[in-house]
């Protein structure tokens, strides 16, 4: 239970906030690598705030403020051209670095007068299949190359904007319990009452005990279910919140990141990013890359949940546009939650003293591999086809394919084990 100044503390990540200072520190997608291949310039909303994200001929990418300096015209309808953007309306062409580097009506125009007409900019750069920005304070830190965004496999990338405040989906990442309940007892409810098959890797999964142990990229969860042992991995390794706004979740060979980039106050842009690589499969060197909207609501306002991350985003947006932790009755069972709400609370008196916030890499590196357990629930390879098809990926334009794969995959390994 939080005050209310406590609460919008919290969840608070516009400009001039203690939270927004945190969440500067951090690099965030802001658009798939494909949406700027097919169209060079697109608008990205991030932190409360209005950017323009895009790609220059020669093939870097930039970020600015999307409001023009000149006039306040809108920068994603400007034109992109080798080594910057040009604004539409009057053609005052920025670099990536944001400085004005022309003005088309006044060729002579000294640098002095340019200097004072540069466009606010932060960084942007591509990695897995993601355009990520940066838009805090400089130095910048380095983009993290988390083992998801470099590993060979497919990458699958189911998407949508809930209209909800970010910190309640990140609470969602340390409540454990949730998945006995929401995607246990209430899952079986709505297959019973739609005639739909349970699917076997999500129903009576009961929790002995639960366990969150803080690290330097946020917070790892384990898990005891009842009927497994003390070696089991969902206990001895367990997988992690990422801090500030990821999860990092899997085992079988499906590995996800899930993102959930904080858009403003009340809507949070949520990627399912998803890599396909289990052991023994025959994974080209020419992977797919999809990514494709999932749907969790109807025209009538209705969530759909005869699905895992249905399930999930119901939970989430019931909650309200942001929780309301006033008048909650937080409990000892939520002691993840009261974690993950120490961590944000201290990331803040960090950044109020002029220290880094947890998980902010400032060394160069190759690849950052995080804890996560290689067998779910103590389930084999039908753990892979149960998540595709009750999970968002069962929208993807590939769900098919990496089902296939995942039970070629299995038969390869029962071959090898058998020779
Ligand atoms: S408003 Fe952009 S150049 Fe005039
Ligand atoms: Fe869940």
């Amino acid at each position: 239970m939080l005050t209310q100044e406590q609460n919008e503390a919290l969840t608070q990540v516009g400009p001039g906030t203690p939270m927004g200072a945190v969440l500067r520190n951090y690099w965030y997608p802001v658009a798939f690598t494909r949406e700027l291949d097919e169209f060079p310039v697109k608008r990205a909303r991030l932190l409360g705030e209005d950017f323009a994200v895009f790609k220059t001929r020669e093939g870097s990418y930039g970020i600015v403020a999307e409001r023009c300096p000149h006039r306040g015209a809108s920068l994603v309808y400007g034109i992109v051209e080798d080594d910057g953007l040009r604004c539409g309306y009057h053609g005052w062409k920025f670099g990536t670095g944001g400085d004005c580097l022309e003005i088309l009506a006044e060729p002579d125009s000294s640098e002095k007068f340019r200097a004072d007409c540069a466009v606010r900019a932060g960084e942007a750069q591509e990695l897995g299949g993601l355009v990520w920005a940066y838009v805090g304070e400089q130095p910048a830190p380095q983009l993290p190359r988390y083992e998801a965004y470099v590993m060979h496999g497919h990458r699958d990338m189911g998407h949508a904007v809930i209209p909800c405040n970010w910190l309640q989906i990140m609470e969602n990442a340390v409540d454990p319990y949730h998945v006995e309940a929401l995607h246990g007892n209430y899952f079986e409810f709505i297959a019973e009452q739609t005639g739909m098959a349970m699917p076997g890797s999500f129903g009576g999964n009961k929790h002995e005990k639960v366990a969150f142990d803080p690290f330097e990229h946020g917070i790892i969860k384990r898990r005891l279910l009842v009927g497994q042992d003390e070696n089991s991995d969902d206990w001895k390794i367990g997988h992690p919140l990422v801090f500030p706004y990821k999860m990092w979740v899997g085992g079988n060979g499906v590995y996800q990141m899930q993102i959930r980039v904080p858009v403003d106050d009340t809507h949070t842009q949520v990627i399912f990013y998803t890599v396909h690589a289990p052991d023994g499969a025959d994974i080209p060197d020419e992977v797919h890359t999809v990514d494709y909207p999932i749907d969790w609501i109807r025209d009538d306002g209705t969530f759909i949940v005869d699905y895992i991350e249905g399930q999930d985003i119901m939970a989430w947006v019931t909650q309200g546009e942001v929780a309301d932790r006033v008048n909650e009755k937080i409990t000892k069972s939520d002691v993840g939650v009261i974690a993950c709400r120490r961590m944000f609370r201290d990331a803040m008196d960090a950044v109020a003293e002029g220290k880094d916030p947890t998980a902010v890499v400032r060394e160069p590196h190759d690849v950052i591999k995080l804890p996560l357990e290689r067998s779910k629930f103590g389930r084999g390879a039908e753990f892979a086809s149960d998540w595709i098809d009750n999970g968002s990926m069962k929208f993807s334009p590939i769900a098919q394919e990496m089902k296939q794969l995942h039970i070629d995959a299995a038969h390869a390994r029962e071959g090898m084990t058998e020779r």
